[in-house]
């Protein structure tokens, strides 16, 4: 049976490491500082924000919370962002994703100065990762860096194979997996013969959203499975994009949804706003 990594608990540890540094900052008179806008009324989006404030107050960062409506302009979100580039006491900046059809989020995130863009979705971030330079890295792939880390999973060397393409996950995560000296291969829609490129995954990481779809014929025994589609089924259950019943008896580790991947994101990108203030000085 394979170990369940446990990604509430890793998160848990990794936000009281943070509130512990930041109760630090605070005695030296430094207070860390998230701005997080939301544009409309997106049900799910309205969840992520929510918690991303719980988050902050748990650590002990001050959180704005900007909710604007549905219909406002795109100057009016840049002329947003821009002020708070502008501000002294902000230190991290985050657009919720995704935006109402008529805001581009192109120009919207090329906006975020890059040293506040704790997503870290800006090009400059993306570029300096794949070069490997200091950058903000997207949150669920870092997560999944420190959810493999702290279980013991070594990296280096292992065939590391990723199912999904996106610029959130795949690609940084790509990039990531290439600086812990894994070897990759990132697939997606067009792949052919996906399940036997799947087969050959010491890590497999499945970010492709649909639910249930990586079985067990997609998996090597004892390979390691992150698994970060979430999705609500019917009976409101949770479930990911892997078949969990089926593979956990063959894989080697395996992330749970809920409670795997999911708790790791916002933990780092607690850890990118904490970041923030340091490099700010
Ligand atoms: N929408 C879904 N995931 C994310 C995320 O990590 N950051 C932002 N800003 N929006 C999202």
């Amino acid at each position: 049976m394979a170990i369940r990594i446990d990604g509430k608990l890793i998160s848990a540890q990794i936000k009281d490491e943070i509130k512990e540094e930041t109760a630090r900052l605070k005695e030296k008179g430094r207070e860390v500082t998230l701005a997080v806008i939301q544009v409309g009324e997106d049900p799910a989006s309205s969840v992520y924000v929510g918690n991303k404030k719980k988050a902050c107050e748990y650590v002990g960062f001050r959180s704005l919370a900007y909710e604007l409506p549905e219909e406002t302009k795109e100057v009016e979100l840049l002329e947003l962002i821009q002020k708070l580039n502008e501000s002294s006491d902000v230190d991290g900046i985050l657009v919720q994703l995704p935006l109402p059809k008529h805001l581009n989020e192109d120009t919207v995130i090329a906006t975020i100065a890059p040293e506040k863009d704790v997503d870290g979705f800006h090009a400059v971030n993306t570029g300096n990762l794949w070069i490997g330079k200091e950058c903000f890295v997207s949150c669920t792939p870092a997560g999944i860096i420190e959810l493999l880390k702290r279980t013991g999973i070594t990296i280096e060397g292992k065939e590391c194979v990723i199912v999904g393409r996106s610029n959130i996950v795949g690609k940084p995560m790509a990039a990531l997996m290439l600086k812990e000296n894994a070897t990759v291969t990132v697939c997606h829609s067009r792949t052919q013969s996906l399940k036997d490129v799947t087969k050959r995954a010491d890590i497999l990481i499945v970010a492709i959203g649909k639910p249930h779809f990586i079985t067990k014929e997609y998996v090597k025994e004892g390979a390691t499975v992150i698994d970060v589609g979430i999705h609500r089924l019917e009976g409101k259950k949770l479930c990911g994009d892997v078949a969990f019943d089926e593979v956990e008896p063959i894989a080697g580790a395996i992330t749970p949804v809920p409670g795997g991947v999911g708790p790791m994101t916002i933990a780092m990108l607690m850890n990118n706003c904490l970041e923030a203030a340091k490099r700010k000085g």
